[in-house]
């Protein structure tokens, strides 16, 4: 039988220097997307995907991370006095819908680095990973759409997207077939290689991995044998070709929008069509962004 996966890694210790000096003394992953931090976007993705079981793996400078999906009674303490039952239940929702653990990375030493911190706390069972500087807007989740793979395969399974030629050096880029799979509606591809931001014209084609992962617990053996790569960091690319010769690996072509909120475009991007999005917002932004002079 294939286990069930229950547990999703948010790696979370990065630096932020693209998004200085905002992040100088704010973690990136606090940044408010409309109302709501980049990272609990991927939290209610992971959520809606029936993952309540969640791993964040922090660094120096990240205690408001955590603070966000503590209890905090003060607040919530006053809005029980002043009878704000609808904020109540926003502030509430997502720490009562999941149980969250954290483990230390302390030095940002590459992606792979950061996923092997949650070696202990995920255990020999499969997991997600999830980037929340991709965040995705898609009817079905992005990570449910994965799972929906694995239950079948049973092997590790990554998110892709098509890139244009000028990004493709900036994501972990795949060579592979096109596999035929019901219900896959926007491809499903068997991985044969993968390189971590290869140079334009040494890209193998032009899909790039997008940060939805699930995977087996033999990455972290992966991870553990592999060499620094790109940047001299460990990079989870370089596990997942090591594992390539003894697994087959699968990429999915998800059905969605990705938006990569850890760039400032992409973020205003990602503000703009999430705050249009929204029941309370949307008509009084829609009608502001049509006065504007431009
Ligand atoms: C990471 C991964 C890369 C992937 C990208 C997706 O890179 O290393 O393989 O394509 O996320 O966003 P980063 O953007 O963190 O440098």
């Amino acid at each position: 039988m294939i286990p069930k996966v229950r547990k999703a890694v948010f790696p979370a210790a990065g630096l932020g220097t693209r998004f200085l000096p905002a992040t100088k003394a704010m973690p990136k992953e606090m940044l408010p997307l409309v109302d709501k931090p980049l990272i609990q976007y991927g939290i209610e993705e992971a959520i809606h995907s029936g993952i309540h079981n969640i791993v964040i793996v922090t660094g120096r400078g990240k205690s408001a991370i955590e603070d966000h999906f503590d209890v905090s009674f003060e607040l919530e303490h006053l809005l029980e006095l002043r009878k704000k039952t609808d904020l109540l239940s926003i502030v509430r929702s997502v720490s009562d819908m999941i149980d969250v653990s954290y483990v230390r990375q302390k030095e940002a030493l590459g992606l792979g680095h950061a996923i092997l911190r949650a070696k202990e706390l995920v255990g020999r069972e499969p997991f997600a990973a999830v980037l929340s500087d991709d965040v995705i807007d898609a009817e079905v989740p992005c990570l449910r759409q994965l799972l929906d793979i694995y239950e079948f395969y049973g092997t590790p399974v990554v998110a892709l997207m098509e890139v244009p030629p000028d990004q493709i050096s900036a994501y972990g880029v795949v060579d592979a077939e096109k596999v035929s799979h019901v219900g896959a509606s926007g491809g499903l591809y068997r991985i044969r290689h993968l390189v971590e931001k290869p140079k334009a014209e040494d890209a193998p084609s032009n899909l790039a991995i997008i940060g939805r992962y699930i995977l087996t617990p033999e990455v972290f053996t992966s991870i553990e044998s592999i060499e620094p790569g790109r940047g001299g960091e460990i990079q989870l690319t370089d596990a997942l070709r090591h594992m390539l010769r003894s697994r087959p690996i699968y990429g999915l072509k998800f059905e969605g929008k990705r938006f990569d909120a850890g760039d400032k475009l992409g973020f205003l991007k990602a503000t703009v069509e999430f705050a249009l999005k929204r029941h309370d917002l949307g008509n009084g932004f829609r009608e502001y962004l049509k006065s504007v002079q431009i």
